[in-house]
């Protein structure tokens, strides 16, 4: 699973967006994880190799191409609160921050207004920082979530929408609703969603504190019905956890609340899981979920850090990243790669484990296959090989206004594989959005900022 380096590499793309071939034009046979380096980029549909049209970057070693990032856990409504809220354990935080802006979508007299200005600007914000595809929710509102929908069309950012389901909250009672229209405003929009490619409904119950334990079943049982995935919350915080104890005294544990009620399964996506016990792994991974780690959400609202390399390499569970947004600060998800192996520094300090210490190519991996798998694509994203859609990204260490400097020994020859992997940990480490300066989803280019005039919408 690491990471894949092909400087003399040539990939073909129909007019579908799907790579048609994978041609490493030196001997070696074709890698198929993680990053490859293009010698020619494509810039349209491709039928014919006689016949291509391509911008050839193969003289600029500044550049490279790897897979788009993927975003499994989002916050799309909480955008304007990054930053906010430093401080407070997850359940102030909720109460004092979220749900109070959460409510705000509801509202007649500015929810269409307030959705279209923060939506434009997550969906932009996240695209530009090379976030092809992510899972987002919105709020209990059915409304704006149709318009979070559009909006991921328009700009061409593959996406599911999970309208958050709620139906009691003790702490903020004026943010929930009956389990009736909860089930109602699902079915809604998964009738909206019904013939798009890109768009998808994810099924979102927000996470057990405020679900009861009929609109969990029912959730469970709408996800199985129509086949759709399904999204939510696990074990971020021990006053969480003793909550869901109290509510839930006849399930064993935390992630038995989600088995019990049918909600976990091969297209489940459960996000934080820091303080999971040995049991409650063993049920996700024989469940077969996927896991979205948040480190940067775990640091800022300091819920803990999660053992992420056991959970990979001895548990065996599927570990993929999200930003979290606004529980996390990072739009990016290669702000969240870093933070990731920071966190693991952190947690091997403590431990004195040096194994759980996670490495560049670990958190590579998270980003983008493990990414595909939690979002049920893995057949079709992640990393580039024939039969997958292209969505990637155009990486420039020499981008206007980036932080990436490189120096004329650092510049890898040809075959210096070892050099371009300091590339990329550099990249990871004293880059951000300003190098990704192209972003292609299914093929088609969604992000230029090559192009004279490029302005952020
Ligand atoms: N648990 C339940 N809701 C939320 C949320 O909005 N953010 C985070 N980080 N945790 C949650
Ligand atoms: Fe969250």
């Amino acid at each position: 699973t690491g990471i894949v380096i092909s400087p003399n590499c040539l990939v073909g793309v129909n007019s579908e967006g799907t790579i048609d071939f994978v041609r490493e034009e030196a001997s070696q046979p074709a890698g198929i994880d993680g990053i490859r380096l293009f010698k020619q980029e494509y810039t349209g549909p491709v039928q014919n190799l006689n016949h291509f049209k391509y911008v050839d970057y193969s003289k600029d070693c500044y550049k490279f191409i790897v897979p788009g990032f993927i975003d499994t856990h989002i916050h799309a409504s909480q955008y304007p609160n990054i930053g906010i809220g430093l401080g407070c354990p997850l359940l102030d935080w909720l109460n004092n921050y979220t749900f109070k802006l959460e409510k705000r979508f509801s509202d007649p007299k500015e929810q269409m207004e307030l959705a279209k200005l923060v939506y434009t600007k997550v969906i932009n914000r996240t695209l530009k920082a090379g976030t092809t595809c992510a899972s987002y929710f919105t709020t209990i509102d059915t409304k704006t979530s149709k318009l979070f929908a559009d909006l991921l069309l328009k700009y061409g950012q593959r996406g599911f929408v999970g309208k958050v389901c709620m139906d009691h909250n003790e702490e903020y009672p004026e943010y929930q609703e009956p389990k009736d229209k909860s089930l109602e405003a699902m079915k809604d929009l998964i009738g909206y969603c019904d013939g798009l490619t890109n768009v998808k409904p994810i099924i979102t119950p927000r996470f057990a504190p405020v679900c009861s334990s009929s609109l969990l079943k029912q959730l469970g049982q709408l996800a199985k019905d129509c086949k759709i995935p399904i999204q939510t919350h696990i074990s971020e915080n021990k006053d969480e956890i003793k909550l869901v104890e109290g509510l839930f005294p006849e399930c064993d544990n935390y992630a038995s609340v989600y088995k019990d009620h049918g909600l976990l399964g091969s297209s489940t996506i459960l996000a934080h899981a820091i303080h999971l016990s040995e049991k409650e792994c063993n049920v996700i991974k024989k469940e077969n979920c996927s896991l979205s780690h948040c480190p940067t959400s775990n640091s800022f609202i300091s819920s803990g850090e999660a053992p992420i390399h056991k959970y990979l390499y001895e548990n065996k569970i599927n570990v993929s990243l999200g930003t979290d947004l606004s529980g996390g600060y990072e739009q990016s998800i290669l702000g969240v790669m870093k933070h990731s192996i920071m966190v693991s520094h952190h947690l091997a300090m403590k431990t004195e484990k040096s194994k759980d210490k996670l490495s560049i190519h670990d958190v590579f991996y998270m980003a983008t296959r493990a990414g595909a798998i939690a979002v049920g694509l893995k057949d079709k994203l992640g990393s580039f090989e024939a039969g997958k859609q292209f969505d990637a990204q155009l990486i420039d260490l020499d981008a206007i206004g980036a932080n990436t400097d490189v120096f004329d020994w650092q510049i890898p020859k040809n075959n210096e594989k070892d050099k371009w992997l300091d590339l990329i940990s550099k990249w990871i480490f004293s880059g951000d959005d300003r190098n990704c300066v192209k972003v292609w989803v299914d093929g088609n280019l969604v992000v230029d900022k090559l192009r004279l005039g490029w302005v952020l919408v």
